[in-house]
C-alpha cells in the first residue's frame, strides 16, 4: 500500500469532522462529494446553502446532502462565537463591532468552530491566499505548547528510491515562516520530526541544511544553523539530527562519508530542514518539477489544531489528499 493509501485508510477509520470554509468553491464541492463517498471524513461546508445545493444538483454531487452546511450569515451559534472571539482577542483591542464582522468571515468562523470543539480540522486556500487562511488560525487556535512558530512541511515522493526513506523525504519549512531565528529553526526541526513520524510513518533522520558542512565555511548564516541544531537537541535529546550539512552531504552516502566522517545522518537523511523559507520553497518546487516528484502538502505543523492551506492552483485530488492528512493529524492529536 503506498503512503497516500495508508493515510486515507487511517482517515477512513477515524472519520474526523473537517470544516471546509470555501464551501461553494467548485473544486472544494467536488472534493467534498468524493471525500464523503469514500468515507474519508465527515464534512462541514461553510457557505451560501442555496449556492451549494444548486451547484451540487447541477453537477450530480449527490453525497453533498450528507454534509453539514453552515450559513456564515445566520446560524444558531453566531452570537456565542462572537463572544468567544471578543474574549480571545480582547488583549489585542478587538471591539465587538469588529468581531461581529469577522464571525461572518468563513475563514474566522471555521477556526472558531475548531476552537469550540465543533470541528476537528480545517482545509482552505483553494480561493484564498496563504496569509488570509493562516492569520485567523494564528490568532485563535495558536501554537502547540513549547512551539512558537507554525511551519509547513512537504512529503516529497521521488521516482528514484535511492534517496531518503525508500524515495521519500520530508522538507520544511517550505510554506510559512520567512526568516526564522535559531530558536525558531530548532522548533521547525522538532515539529518536522513529529510530522515525519505521524504522517510519513518513519523514524526521522534530520539534516539541518546550509551552504557549509561541519565548518567548511564561516558565516553568521552558518552559525544560525549550528545554533539551531544544538537547541533542537536540547529540546529533544532523542532526535537524530545533524547540522550544518550541505544538501549533497546530507543525501548522498559517498559525499556524506567524505565531508562529515562518522556522522549518523550525513548521506542518510530523510528529513531536510532549510535555513529560510526562500530556500525551502524554491527547493521543493525544483524537486517537484525537475525530478517529477509528488509533493504532498504543505502539512502545517506546530499549530494547536490541524489546519491546512491549499495552493490556489490546487486540483480536486489535492483537496481530497489534504483532507485525509488533516484527519490523520486530528487523529494523532
Ligand atoms: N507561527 C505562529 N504564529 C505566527 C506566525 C507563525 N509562523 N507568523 C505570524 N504569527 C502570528 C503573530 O504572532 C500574530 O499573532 P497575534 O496577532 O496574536 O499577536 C499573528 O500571527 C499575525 O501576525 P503578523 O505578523 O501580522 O502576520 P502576518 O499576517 O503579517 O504574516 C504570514 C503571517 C501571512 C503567514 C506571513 O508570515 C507570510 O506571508 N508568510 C509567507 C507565506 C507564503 O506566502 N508562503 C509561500 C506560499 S505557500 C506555498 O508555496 C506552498
Amino acid at each position: 500500500m503506498d503512503l497516500l493509501e495508508k493515510i486515507k485508510e487511517k482517515a477512513r477509520k477515524q472519520k474526523k469532522r473537517i470544516v471546509l470554509p470555501e464551501g461553494s468553491e467548485p473544486r472544494t464541492l467536488q472534493a467534498a462529494n468524493q471525500i464523503i463517498q469514500e468515507g474519508l471524513a465527515e464534512i462541514i461546508l461553510i457557505g451560501n446553502p442555496d449556492e451549494i445545493i444548486n451547484y451540487s444538483k447541477e453537477n450530480n454531487l449527490s453525497y453533498i446532502r450528507k454534509a453539514d452546511i453552515i450559513n456564515p450569515l445566520e446560524h444558531e451559534k453566531k452570537e456565542y462565537y462572537t463572544d468567544m472571539l471578543v474574549e480571545i482577542r480582547k488583549s489585542k483591542g478587538l471591539t465587538r463591532e469588529q468581531a461581529v464582522e469577522l464571525v461572518e468571515d468563513p475563514l474566522y468562523l471555521a477556526v472558531l468552530m475548531i476552537k469550540n470543539g465543533d470541528a476537528d480540522g480545517e482545509v482552505a486556500g483553494a480561493d484564498n491566499a496563504t496569509g488570509d487562511v493562516l492569520r485567523p488560525a494564528f490568532q485563535i487556535v495558536k501554537t502547540l505548547p513549547g512551539i512558537s512558530v507554525v511551519s509547513g512541511a512537504f512529503i516529497m515522493i521521488l521516482k528514484d528510491k535511492e534517496f531518503g526513506e525508500n524515495g521519500i523525504l520530508v522538507f520544511a519549512d517550505c510554506a510559512v515562516h520567512p526568516d526564522p531565528t535559531a530558536r525558531e529553526l530548532a522548533e521547525i526541526a522538532v515539529a518536522t520530526g513529529q510530522t515525519t513520524k505521524a504522517i510519513a510513518g518513519f523514524e526521522p533522520k534530520i539534516a539541518m541544511l546550509s551552504f557549509s558542512t561541519k565548518g567548511s565555511a564561516k558565516h553568521e548564516m552558518v552559525d544560525k544553523v549550528v545554533e539551531a541544531t544544538n537547541i533542537a537537541k536540547e529540546m529533544n535529546p532523542e532526535l537524530l539530527i545533524e547540522g550544518e550539512l550541505q544538501v549533497d552531504a546530507a543525501i548522498i552516502e559517498a559525499i556524506g562519508v567524505k565531508k562529515a566522517p562518522g556522522s549518523k545522518i550525513a548521506g542518510k537523511a530523510n528529513v531536510l530542514v532549510f535555513p529560510t523559507l526562500e530556500s525551502g520553497n524554491i527547493a521543493y518546487k525544483l524537486v517537484q518539477r525537475l525530478a517529477h516528484a509528488e509533493a504532498i502538502g504543505p502539512v502545517l505543523q506546530g499549530m494547536a489544531a490541524p489546519i491546512n492551506d491549499l495552493s490556489r492552483g490546487c486540483s480536486v485530488s489535492d483537496i481530497v489528499n489534504l483532507v485525509a492528512i488533516t484527519s490523520n493529524q486530528a487523529a494523532n492529536k
